[in-house]
């Protein structure tokens, strides 16, 4: 945790956005997996910890606009809950650690909550069955009457990150950094693509914290998220790893990287893995207060094509292929999001609040839909820059027999291309006053870097 001020003056310059009403703000509790006492690894509310900092089950918080009173709600634990989980603090020796100085037990809360109520979607049916009755409103109410002012308060304050918020993202993302050298330094053909996935596990586990989404790793690399890892590694296969790790305090890191399971890549791999890195380069080279990040998103697009043309697997005019769409038969996603306590930071809050504003709406369009990240970009926003090239082979099929923007793709050469899987390329950033800023230590990632940490895994020289 931070110390208490920072708790303190996050929860004053909230109350001062909101302006009057009761702010609730609910913490996440216990989740079964698949019988009562068997849980999920615990994961608080991100919103909850940002104002509040405590990682533990089962807290409620409010936050008093009108008169200042700020109370947190839990209940102690009984000796049955002793016996078998240890002794916990109580819940104001928790309250203190934030500055938080009056609590009450949990079944006070409804009686609290008079007049204007602001509160979040909920995203757990646990907390929406709460929220319900609480406020005797129906469930299927209870997300319509979130609060926006409370949303938009709150993504006008996490979206810029802290000196010691930075440091956390930072920790976070070298543990991120160690699972990709570890992975990239583990696998060989032969192996189970789930033994890597475990080296990846022990990595961020040993680290202090855990993993800040389930891992993403396959030599299916095309499919965006993908969670099988049932494949045996063959020589001529690529891995892409998409992972990171989360610190105690709930601080994400997220990356990707693509490397061959031979020690070098194929010499189709080579070219489009160098398409992908020139696209991810000049991303990176655009970032800058007071550029819409979706324009950074739509020259991704363009060098994309650029580079493809280059190969022949796309025709005609870059611009022109990228304003109709034809590149999202190979980028059919975004180019990256915010990142913070959340490795899609506050996506339940709504990416229209989060990555985009009143003066420009979240897009329904192919490709476009699946971009998180739209506005401009700010200092001290942190973001994920995420390029790649995906060879689906539905796609190819229901696009070629439409014969859709077959003026830009060469539909011929790209049937030959099916088997390739995909490439990504994902490093994080804080934007400066000036530019960006790498955040964490540097993973290999040209061609040449990516063969020399293989080639040293495999006990070989590399030229
Ligand atoms: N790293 C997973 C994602 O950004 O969606
Ligand atoms: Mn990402």
């Amino acid at each position: 945790m931070f110390a208490p001020h920072t708790y303190i003056e996050r929860r004053k310059k909230l109350k001062e956005k909101v302006g009057t009403g009761i702010i609730l703000l609910l913490g996440n509790e216990e989740s079964s997996i698949n019988f009562k006492d068997n849980w999920y690894h615990y994961r608080q509310d991100s919103s909850f910890l940002y104002y509040f900092g405590i990682t533990h089950p089962g807290l409620t918080g409010i936050i008093n606009c009108d008169s200042g009173e700020e109370i947190i709600f839990g209940d102690e634990l009984t000796i049955d809950h002793i016996v078998w989980s240890g002794s916990q603090p109580t819940i104001a020796q928790l309250a203190s650690k934030c500055g938080v100085n009056k609590t009450l037990p949990t079944s006070k809360i409804a009686s609290s909550l008079k007049g204007l109520v602001h509160y979040l979607p909920p995203y757990r049916t646990k907390n929406q069955w709460k929220l319900s009755e609480w406020l005797g409103s129906p469930m299927n109410f209870i997300s319509k009457g979130a609060s926006i002012e409370l949303i938009k308060a709150i993504v006008s304050m996490r979206s810029y990150k802290t000196a010691e918020e930075l440091t956390e993202i930072e920790k976070a993302v070298n543990i991120t950094a160690d699972m990709h050298l570890g992975a990239m330094r583990y696998a060989k053909k032969g192996m189970l693509e789930a033994e890597i996935v475990g080296k990846i596990q022990q990595i961020a586990i040993s680290g202090g914290g855990n993993l800040s989404f389930p891992v993403i790793l396959s030599k299916d690399g095309q499919i965006l998220h993908n969670h099988y890892h049932g494949n045996v590694l063959q020589e001529g296969d690529m891995i892409l790893c998409d992972t990171g790790a989360e610190t105690t305090m709930g601080y994400a890191g997220d990356m990707t990287r693509t490397f061959p399971v031979g020690h070098e890549f194929t010499q189709r791999q080579k070219e489009l893995y160098q398409i992908v890195l020139d696209t991810h380069e000049a991303a990176i080279a655009a970032l800058t207060p007071g550029i819409q990040y979706k324009d950074v998103h739509l020259l991704a697009g363009k060098t994309l094509v650029n580079g493809l043309i280059e190969v022949g697997l796309m025709k005609g005019n870059a611009e022109e292929a990228v304003s109709a769409g034809a590149h999202t038969m190979f980028f059919q996603c975004g180019l990256g999001h915010m990142m913070g306590l959340d490795v899609h930071d506050m996506e339940d809050l709504g990416e229209q609040y989060v990555g985009y504003n009143d003066s420009l709406n979240k897009s329904t369009i192919f490709g476009l839909k699946s971009l998180r990240l739209g506005k401009k970009l700010e200092k001290d926003f942190v973001i994920t820059v995420e390029p790649g090239i995906y060879i689906i082979p539905e796609l190819i099929d229901m696009w070629k027999a439409e014969n859709k923007h077959a003026e830009f793709i060469n539909y011929d050469l790209l049937e030959t291309y099916k088997d390739f899987g995909g490439i990504r390329i994902e490093e994080d950033f804080v934007i400066t006053e000036s530019g960006s800023r790498l955040l964490g230590k540097p993973v290999a990632k040209t061609i040449n870097d990516v063969e020399q940490v293989r080639a040293e895994s495999l006990g070989l020289m590399h030229e």
